[in-house]
């Protein structure tokens, strides 16, 4: 890809660079991610389930999380169905959150694109009100688009 800007998204090129297993890439992806942004206590994917048509728990970094979001349903569920970003900068003022760890008060979630359809979402939870920018959006929606080359 070459117009990848951010670090991170140089990293995760590097790493996942001829691999193409898919539980794999998005493991590592997961741990990077978790690695890269301070002040995140968890991080990982919701990948739709053609079949049961819901979104199902993907790897991740952080505390057991729900196995199963209803498309439509809390942040996960709202960016996977309105196929947009959702930068949420106080959980607990967001109509439907889905609760899943206590101590998430912020919360990013980047729909990824493969064959013209969302195949899932990345979800990334902080700690911390306002913790995300607009250059984080920018930076793991870079990440999406490398990923989806990788799943
Ligand atoms: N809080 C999310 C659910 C997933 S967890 O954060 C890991 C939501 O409202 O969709």
């Amino acid at each position: 890809m070459s117009d990848i800007q951010s670090l991170v998204s140089q990293q995760l090129e590097a790493l996942l660079e001829n691999e193409n297993n898919t539980v794999s890439n998005l493991s590592n992806a997961a741990a990077l991610i978790f690695q890269n942004y301070e002040n995140i206590n968890w991080a990982g994917f919701y990948i739709y389930n053609t079949e049961t048509q819901v979104l199902d728990l993907g790897p991740f970094q952080g505390k057991v999380a729900c196995m199963h979001i209803q498309p439509g349903t809390g942040v996960v569920g709202a960016a996977f169905a309105h196929k947009k970003s959702m930068m949420v900068p106080n959980v607990h003022e967001f109509t439907g959150h889905i609760a899943c760890d206590a101590d998430s008060n912020a919360e990013l979630v980047i729909p990824i694109y493969k064959n013209e359809r969302v195949y899932g979402v990345i979800d990334i939870d902080s700690p911390e009100l306002d913790r995300f920018t607009e250059i984080d959006k920018n930076e793991v929606e870079e990440l999406a688009q490398v990923l989806a080359q990788h799943i």
